[in-house]
């Protein structure tokens, strides 16, 4: 009578197993200047997934959206600059992120509230997750970010592993479409701007 049980628990093993090494990669590290750098430059927000409804909504209305950040050593501040299409618009936000380099995180003050974000790195260093109450089932919100607006099937599965660490279903994932982009005049706009302070400084 046991052996159908045994059966069954050791044909879970190897499952169990391969789920919480893969699983050990997903957390957030201290963050180093060297990972500041790495998250300084363009991001493409591709994809993502949210149980908090707040997030959610939010979500829904990303039609594309790409960012560049800039990160300082010495304040542990990154310049965030967005360029997000909503309802076929441009919506352009600049904001500063304080990072507390203990945890891997980085906070925002929107909506009159901190918004802590849990940075996670994978080996692959074109991608980064963006992840929100990555303890709480209830609230849990996973950004996927690459340097490009087209990514590698290596790079969605990725994704997809880590949507499936945190306890999330692959049909919950929205997806952006880089071709829904309103943002580009107002991008190279702002360039040509920059350009013409720095040749004037
Ligand atoms: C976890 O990360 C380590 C170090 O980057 C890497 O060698 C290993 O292959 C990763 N494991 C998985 C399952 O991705
Ligand atoms: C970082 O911030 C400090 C203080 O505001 C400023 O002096 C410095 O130029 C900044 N560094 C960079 C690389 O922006
Ligand atoms: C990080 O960069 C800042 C500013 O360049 C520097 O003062 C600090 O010593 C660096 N920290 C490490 C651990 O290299
Ligand atoms: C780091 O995380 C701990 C535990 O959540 C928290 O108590 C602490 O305030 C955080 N540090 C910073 C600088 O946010
Ligand atoms: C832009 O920033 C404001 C103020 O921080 C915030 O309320 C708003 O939601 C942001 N919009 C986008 C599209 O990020
Ligand atoms: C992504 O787009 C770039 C430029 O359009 C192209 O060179 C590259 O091959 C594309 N990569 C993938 C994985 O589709």
């Amino acid at each position: 009578m046991a052996l159908p049980w045994a059966l069954a628990v050791l044909s879970l093993l190897p499952l169990l197993e391969a789920r919480s090494l893969g699983c050990a990669n997903f957390t957030a590290a201290p963050m180093t200047n060297a990972t500041l750098d790495r998250i300084s430059g363009k991001w493409f927000y591709i994809a993502g997934a949210s149980h908090n409804p707040e997030y959610l909504e939010f979500m829904k209305t990303y039609q594309a959206s790409y960012f560049y950040c800039d990160a300082n050593h010495t304040e542990d501040t990154i310049q965030l600059r967005e360029y997000s299409t909503i309802g076929n618009k441009c919506v352009y936000n600049f904001s500063i992120l304080t990072v507390q380099r203990e945890n891997g995180t980085i906070t925002t003050n929107e909506m009159g509230r901190e918004h802590i974000g849990h940075v996670w790195f994978t080996k692959d260093p074109s991608i980064i997750l963006f992840v929100y109450f990555p303890d709480d089932k209830q609230k849990i919100a996973l950004f996927f970010c690459a340097d490009k607006a087209n990514v590698t099937e290596e790079q969605m599965s990725e994704f997809h592993e880590a949507i499936v660490c945190v306890g999330m279903d692959k049909s919950e994932i929205m997806y952006t479409d880089e071709k829904q982009d309103q943002c580009g005049p107002l991008e190279k706009q702002h360039e040509e701007e920059r350009k013409k302070k720095q040749e004037e400084a």
